[in-house]
């Protein structure tokens, strides 16, 4: 078991590739937070997580409110004692061009894309240095590095989010290493709101594994990434999408 004993906070874990990483994580061993919104979702994937004999609690909020990450790191003290793992994976896509896009839905974009990974970053970076180790694990994107028409606080917050990161691995370290994975196309909920099928085999079709990935092709990098087999790697932004951007 790679991750035995470890407690692991999962944002966005209600859905798609948190959800898989959730399941996973518990599988190696870890005692999973399942954070999201969607109460009947966050239900089914603990409820999955005991049947397969392992351990995980839920939190339910909306992380565009930074209150709620200081509720996630209370309840996750206050039921397993500490965290070791923070897999700031919630995001939300904003399709507004630069000349459509509002300030509201700019902020709002930033608030869940950005703000509460730092947030959450900031509450449990002192807890895992005062046990001299642990790990973040952030999910970006291929729109951490390159732009398209159209989605412009998307690929913006993206790119944000590359550059904390990166500031993250340096303020954190030694104690804690961070890195980052950029997905290309996964078939989740997300992908699926972009278009229908059509949309669906552009993607397919502009990868050189002409395929979309499952959300458990992104699970078991953040797998390696939080687990001791990575030791060495931090800081890095890993593009993660069957070769989409290279
Ligand atoms: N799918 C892709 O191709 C792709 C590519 C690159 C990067 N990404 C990134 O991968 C991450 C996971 O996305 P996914 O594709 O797995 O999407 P998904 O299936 O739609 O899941 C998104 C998750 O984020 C949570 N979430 C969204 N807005 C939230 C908010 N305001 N407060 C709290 N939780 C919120 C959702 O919770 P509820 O359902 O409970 O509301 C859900 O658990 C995102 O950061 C996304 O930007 C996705």
């Amino acid at each position: 078991m790679k991750l035995k004993d470890k407690v692991a906070i999962v944002t966005g874990a209600t859905s798609g590739m948190g959800r898989a990483t959730a399941v996973l994580f518990a599988q190696e061993g870890a005692k999973v937070v399942v954070v999201g919104r969607n109460e009947e979702r966050a239900k089914a994937v603990v409820d999955r997580i005991k049947a397969e004999g392992n351990e995980a609690i839920y939190v339910l909020g909306d992380a565009s409110d930074l209150g709620f990450c200081d509720e996630i790191v209370k309840k996750t003290v206050e039921t397993y004692g500490t965290v070791d793992i923070l897999v700031n994976n919630a995001g939300m896509l904003s399709m507004s061009t630069l000349q459509d896009v509002s300030i509201e839905e700019w902020d709002r974009v930033f608030r869940v894309n950005v703000d509460s990974a730092l947030r959450l970053c900031q509450l449990t970076a002192p807890i895992m240095k005062a046990k001299g180790k642990g790990v973040i694990v952030n999910v970006a994107s291929v729109a951490s590095f390159a732009a398209h028409h159209g989605f412009a606080a998307y690929i913006s917050s993206k790119h944000a989010f590359a550059g904390l990161s990166k500031s993250m691995a340096w303020e954190l370290g030694p104690e804690i290493r961070v890195n980052a994975i950029a997905p290309g196309a996964i078939h989740t909920a997300m992908v699926d709101s972009i278009g229908g099928p059509s949309v669906l085999q552009g993607m397919i079709d502009g990868c050189p594994m002409k395929r979309v990935g499952q959300p458990e092709d992104i699970a078991t990098v953040a797998l390696f990434l939080a687990s001791d087999d990575s030791s060495f790697i931090d800081g890095q932004v890993i593009k993660v999408d069957g070769g989409f951007e290279c």
